[in-house]
């Protein structure tokens, strides 16, 4: 099992938003996914329970968990045969990341191109890097059909030595009109960009973590 921490200590960044489109991405892909909600605000254990209700739709198992209890959810949901845990983690100074950050094989820190958030993704790094736990940056809110927002991105990034994935989010008004739904941009637009950069992501990063359909496949077919 793999296990991939989102964190930045800013709020409203899009932790939350990538942890479950990811989790659904794996999951239309036939891998095994759990999301640990460690955000008293549960988020995305409100969108799971929203996403229950929605039948024909893929379900990532969604729980909430805290830090005394993280390691043993962790290690239920590997003797549970789960391929994928996503740790979805609170904004501010908290003890949740920290216990995320270190349960991790790695960290994706989403941020946009506002000084705060190269703060708050600065911080991120150094608690990956004080922890051992690679960490990837991922820009998210840049602006459709323009490349100044990732460019900008990178630079800062590369004086911050974090390095940044080649797969960047952009502001789409979908990400918010999908959630009230439990729902997220692959099923509520298939066609758009919006789903085509979450489908480029998994890949870049099914390949990172080496969780690809082809190895799942063959998995279920050899056991
Ligand atoms: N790329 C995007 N385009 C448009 N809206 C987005 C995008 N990413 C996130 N959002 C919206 O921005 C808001 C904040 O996103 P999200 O809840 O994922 O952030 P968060 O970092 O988890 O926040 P918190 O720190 O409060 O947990 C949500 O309404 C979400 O739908
Ligand atoms: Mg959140």
């Amino acid at each position: 099992m793999r296990t991939i921490a989102i964190t930045i200590n800013k709020g409203g960044v899009g932790k939350t938003t990538l942890t479950k489109h990811l989790a659904t991405a794996a999951t239309a892909a036939g891998q095994n996914v759990i999301i640990l909600d460690m955000d008293t605000q549960q988020n995305a254990t409100t969108w799971g329970k929203r996403r229950s209700q929605q039948q024909d739709e893929h379900l990532p198992v969604v729980r909430f968990v805290t830090e005394n209890d993280l390691p043993d959810e962790l290690e239920r949901a590997r003797q549970a045969g789960c391929d994928l845990a996503l740790i979805d983690t609170p904004p501010g100074r908290s003890s949740e990341a920290p216990a995320a950050v270190e349960a991790a094989d790695l960290v994706l820190i989403p941020f946009w191109l506002e000084s705060d958030a190269f703060d708050g993704l600065a911080k991120s790094a150094a608690l990956a890097r004080r922890l051992g736990t690679p960490a990837i940056g991922i820009l998210n809110f840049a602006t459709p059909n323009s490349r100044s927002h990732e460019e900008a991105a990178r630079s800062v990034l590369e004086a911050l030595d974090v390095p940044m994935s080649p797969v960047v989010l952009h502001r789409y008004e979908v990400y918010r009109l999908a959630n009230p739904k439990g729902l997220t941009v692959q099923e509520v637009e298939p066609e758009s960009h919006a789903a085509d950069e979450i489908a480029t992501l998994w890949e870049w990063l099914s390949a990172q973590v080496q969780l690809n359909t082809s190895a799942i496949v063959h998995k279920r077919a050899t056991a």
